[in-house]
C-alpha cells in the first residue's frame, strides 16, 4: 500500500521542551530513518514523506537554513543505507531553487537507486501540490505545441503521467501528525480517494507502533466498508 505523510509538529515538540526548534526538525530526521525502516514489516511498498513544502521558504532564513543543512546529511549519510536496504529513492517538487549541492546529491541517489526493487521512497522537497499541477500543465501544453498530443487526448490519464508520481499508485492513507485538519498542499490531485488519518503525536512521537495502530485502524476501516456492501 502507499501512504503518504506531512511530518508535522517538529517545532512544537522542541518548545514544549524549552528547547531550540531546529532540535525538533534533528529529531524528526532520527525519525524518518526508523519509518523508513518498518514499512517493509508493516506492508507499506510505498512512502511519500512531505519534507519541505513550496510554503515553508517563508519560515525565518536559520530555520530554512538548518533543515537544508539536514537534508544534506539525510542524503549524503543514508545514500549506502537506503542502497543496501533495496530502496528505490525519488523526489517530488521543483527541485530549481535548492543549493547546487543538495540537487547534486539528491540526483545520486536517485541515480543509484532506481532499479531497487524494495520500498519506493518518495521524498517531497520544495514540493506544492499546486505547483506540481502548473508544471504538468506546461509540459502537457508544449508538447501540445510540438503536435505531439492532441488536445482532444488529454485525460486524467494524461495528467497523471505527467505529475512528479509518474508510474506510482495513489496514495491509500494520508498520515498527518500533531493535530491540525488539512492537507496543506499535499499531493493535491493523487489525495482524491484517500483515507485520512489526522494523529495528535507531532512527527518525533510518531514511533513504529504508532505507525501500526494508525495502520490497523485504517484496515478495520476499510474493511468494515467492505462488510456494509455486502449487505
Ligand atoms: C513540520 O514541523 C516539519 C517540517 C516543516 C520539516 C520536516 C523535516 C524533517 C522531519 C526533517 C528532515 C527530513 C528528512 C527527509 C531528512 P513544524 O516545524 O511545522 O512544526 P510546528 O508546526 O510544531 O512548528
Amino acid at each position: 500500500m502507499h501512504v503518504g505523510i506531512i511530518m508535522d509538529g517538529n517545532g512544537r515538540w522542541a518548545t514544549r521542551r524549552g528547547l531550540a526548534r531546529l532540535i525538533g526538525h534533528k529529531r524528526g530526521a532520527t525519525q524518518v530513518k526508523t519509518i523508513v525502516k518498518s514499512c517493509p514489516g508493516l506492508g507499506v511498498d510505498t512512502l511519500t514523506l512531505y519534507a519541505f513544502s513550496t510554503e515553508n521558504w517563508k519560515r525565518a532564513a536559520h530555520e530554512v537554513e538548518g533543515l537544508m543543512k539536514l537534508f544534506r546529511g539525510y542524503l549524503s549519510n543514508n545514500l549506502v543505507e537506503l542502497h543496501e536496504k533495496n530502496v528505490c529513492v525519488r523526489f517530488l517538487g521543483d527541485p530549481s531553487p535548492l543549493a547546487p549541492d543538495i540537487r547534486d546529491l539528491m540526483e545520486n541517489l536517485r541515480r543509484m537507486t532506481r532499479n531497487n526493487t524494495g520500498l519506493q521512497l518518495n521524498v517531497a522537497i520544495n514540493y506544492g501540490g499546486r505547483d506540481e499541477l502548473v508544471r504538468a500543465t506546461r509540459s502537457i501544453a508544449t508538447k501540445v505545441q510540438a503536435g505531439e498530443i492532441e488536445i482532444s487526448d488529454i485525460s486524467e490519464q494524461t495528467l497523471s503521467e505527467h505529475l512528479d508520481t509518474k508510474n506510482q499508485v495513489d496514495p491509500d492513507l494520508i498520515i498527518r501528525t500533531a493535530g491540525e485538519m488539512r492537507l496543506s498542499n499535499f499531493m493535491t490531485w493523487q489525495s482524491a480517494y484517500s483515507e485520512f488519518a489526522f494523529l495528535e503525536e507531532s512527527w518525533p512521537e510518531f514511533t513504529p507502533e504508532v505507525f501500526e495502530d494508525t495502520l490497523q485502524n485504517f484496515h478495520s476501516r476499510t474493511r468494515q466498508f467492505g462488510a456494509v456492501i455486502a449487505k
